[in-house]
């Protein structure tokens, strides 16, 4: 096992070696999902507690799924249903539930290093569901098993991020892993949108959409996070979707084959037309599926560390 990590915490100091192990894990793991009984008793025993102080579709449920579908005993706590709105910590409430056998901490918080302050205080393994603009790994890994299931590999290829750049954990985990993993990473948005010196992060940077997408062959649209605007970082939501909303007409200059990405969830007719959302190129859909593989393979990889390669069958 290459991975021998406690915590799993961002992909800013992930190995490739590291990134394929877990991509090749969550292959192992998508196979069990054609099987009629899509579980299997590898985390017998061990316990997951997820702690979403954050709202989510996507992530909470599929690790959710993901627990259960490895046979794990698996709690799920909200900030609104918890004791956190009578003023208990963050830290006490991991703590609590650390004592009633907790083996992985998920965590998704708005504060950025909420996840990594909570791996250097508890015995258990922590995971990172996403922390305010710093982090999303486990998108970043669903991100780059779709594009290596459908393109066979991801070393070489040219893809592009659209969208809010400086505010994105899904941008930033993307770009660490892509770029780990030898792709050559664009990124375009508004000026405003662009983090300063963004090209240190190793990536090249447009402003204008168009000529980004010149003989890419993957596009990952971001959301557009509406309360930007109020904030005055761009004019409207009207002109964002005419300079930087991809749409059939865009999609109509690019590769028969090109794969077009969002992590969700959308805002359908701002930086991403329905049809094309629901198009043929589209894996958005496939990128949910695959968030549930990824997931298990992580807890897998963390939880199990003791266990063996066996006990996947
Ligand atoms: N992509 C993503 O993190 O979606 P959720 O906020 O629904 O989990």
């Amino acid at each position: 096992m290459v991975l021998k990590r406690k915590d799993f915490l961002g992909l800013y100091d992930v190995s490739a070696e590291e990134i394929t192990e877990i991509l090749n894990t969550a292959v192992a793991m998508k196979e069990i999902f054609t099987r009629s009984v899509k579980k299997i008793p590898t985390l017998r025993g061990k316990t997951i507690v997820n702690l979403f102080f954050e709202p989510s579709t996507r992530t909470k449920s599929s690790f959710d799924l993901a627990a259960k579908r490895l046979s794990a005993d698996v709690m799920s706590i909200s900030k609104s249903s918890s004791s956190v709105v009578k003023g208990e910590t963050l830290l006490d409430t991991a703590k609590t539930m650390e004592v009633m056998g907790a083996d992985v901490v998920v965590i998704r918080h708005s504060a950025s290093g909420a996840a990594e302050f909570l791996a250097r205080n508890i015995q258990a393994s922590v995971l990172n569901a996403g922390d305010g603009a710093h982090s999303h790994p486990t998108q970043g890994l669903l991100d780059m098993y779709t594009i290596r299931e459908k393109l066979g590999r991801i070393e070489g290829l040219k893809v592009l991020i659209v969208g809010d750049i400086a505010h994105s954990r899904v941008a930033h985990s993307n770009i660490r892993g892509l770029t780990t993993m030898g792709a050559e990473v664009r990124v375009t948005g508004p000026a405003t949108l662009l983090p300063k010196e963004v090209e240190k992060m190793g990536v090249k940077a447009y402003t204008n959409l168009d000529e980004a997408l010149v003989g890419v062959d993957v596009v990952n649209i971001l959301r557009i996070q509406l309360e930007r605007q109020a904030s005055g970082l761009f004019p409207s939501i009207n002109e964002y979707r005419h300079f930087y909303g991809v749409n059939e007409k865009r999609l109509a200059q690019l590769a028969d084959d090109i794969l077009i990405m969002h992590p969700g969830p959308m805002n359908r007719g701002i930086e991403i037309e329905s049809s094309v959302a629901d198009g043929a190129n589209s894996v958005i859909t496939e990128q949910v599926t695959n968030g549930v593989a990824i997931r298990m393979a992580l807890l897998y990889l963390l939880a199990g560390r003791s266990l063996k390669h066996e006990d996947l069958n």
